[in-house]
């Protein structure tokens, strides 16, 4: 079951296409990667989500409501701002403890909070934590509800490496509990988390798919050969159709990418045979999303 989906949804301002008919699915419980670089519409997307901005045109359903027409479902999701705003003089329990008042849920909640973000017992201000800490209470401001889906606008983007994995461990950690919906320009971070990933360009969705499906869908394109005269056998396959690109990844090493795999597991070792070359090594490579990224892009 999709618990968001999205139905030709647009934002316009002015003839600025932020959003552009987005059609979004997001399966119960998965961890989905919302990818795009600065400007594509990440944050335009999760505010009509919210409701924090009306669409131009099309809707959208979560957790089978339709948001132009109601707004009960936000009881049932838990967000994080890009910039997330604190009360810097309290104590992240005095802080979750005054919102757990103002939204009417127990303050046994905040105790297990805390616990899921590491923050149990920790005694400073909130002034002096640092930016990984800060984005960690802001996810256990959005837990506090115990909502279904999180929605969690560039939680660890600006986060230093160490940050980056205290907040995406966290965000793993909930697979399978909550449905998170989370933008980022890292690829990175989507590839070490996600389960599906939605790719937007300019204000539309131009990849959505499982990691899985996209690394299958892409794979055996990029061939990585090591031989003894890597040289001879550069200039053989750099006259062939059949391949996109070859370059040297190392001293002997040459990594291919190819059109037609066929082609190159039968040409590939019938020229290497042919040309009296020493063959170390002959592989298919697993795609890295940034392969693929750059592919699609392109
Ligand atoms: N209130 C607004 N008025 C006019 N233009 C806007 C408004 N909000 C967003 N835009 C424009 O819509 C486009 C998408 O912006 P958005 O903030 O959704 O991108 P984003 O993917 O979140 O980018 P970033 O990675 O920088 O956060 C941008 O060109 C932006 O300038
Ligand atoms: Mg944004």
């Amino acid at each position: 079951m999709n618990v968001i989906e999205t139905y030709n949804l647009c934002k316009y301002y002015k003839e600025k296409r932020a959003v552009d008919n987005l059609n979004l699915g997001v399966p119960e419980g998965v961890i989905f990667g919302y990818l795009g670089p600065n400007g594509a519409g990440k944050t335009t997307t999760i505010r009509l989500l919210l409701n924090l901005a009306k669409p131009t045109s099309g809707y959208a359903v979560v957790l089978g409501e339709n948001i132009t027409k109601s707004r009960k479902y936000l009881k049932k999701v838990g967000f994080l701002p890009d910039v997330p705003n604190f009360y810097n003089y309290f104590t992240a329990r005095e802080y979750l403890e005054l919102l757990s008042e103002i939204i009417k849920v127990d303050k046994k909640r905040v105790d297990e909070v805390l616990e899921i973000v590491g923050l149990k017992s920790e005694k400073k201000r909130i002034g002096t934590f640092s930016r990984g800490m800060k984005q960690r209470l802001g996810i256990a401001q959005a837990l506090l509800s115990d909502p279904q889906i999180l929605i969690l606008d560039e939680p660890a983007s600006a986060l230093d490496p160490q940050g980056r994995k205290e907040v995406l461990d966290l965000i793993a950690s909930l697979r399978g509990e909550k449905t998170v919906f989370f933008s980022t320009h890292i690829l990175s971070d989507v590839e070490r988390i996600c389960d599906r990933v939605g790719i937007l360009k300019e204000g539309k969705l131009i990849l959505n798919d499982t990691i899985d499906n996209l690394k299958k869908r892409f794979s055996k394109r990029i061939l990585h050969i090591e031989v003894n005269n890597p040289q001879k056998l550069f200039e053989k396959l750099k006259k062939e159709n059949w391949i996109e690109s070859i370059s040297f990844s190392d001293k002997n090493a040459l990594l291919i990418r190819v059109k037609e795999i066929q082609r190159a597991q039968r040409e590939i070792p019938r020229i290497i045979v042919e040309e009296d070359i020493l063959i170390d090594r002959f592989e298919f490579l697993e795609p890295t999303l940034e392969d693929i990224f750059f592919e699609v892009i392109s």
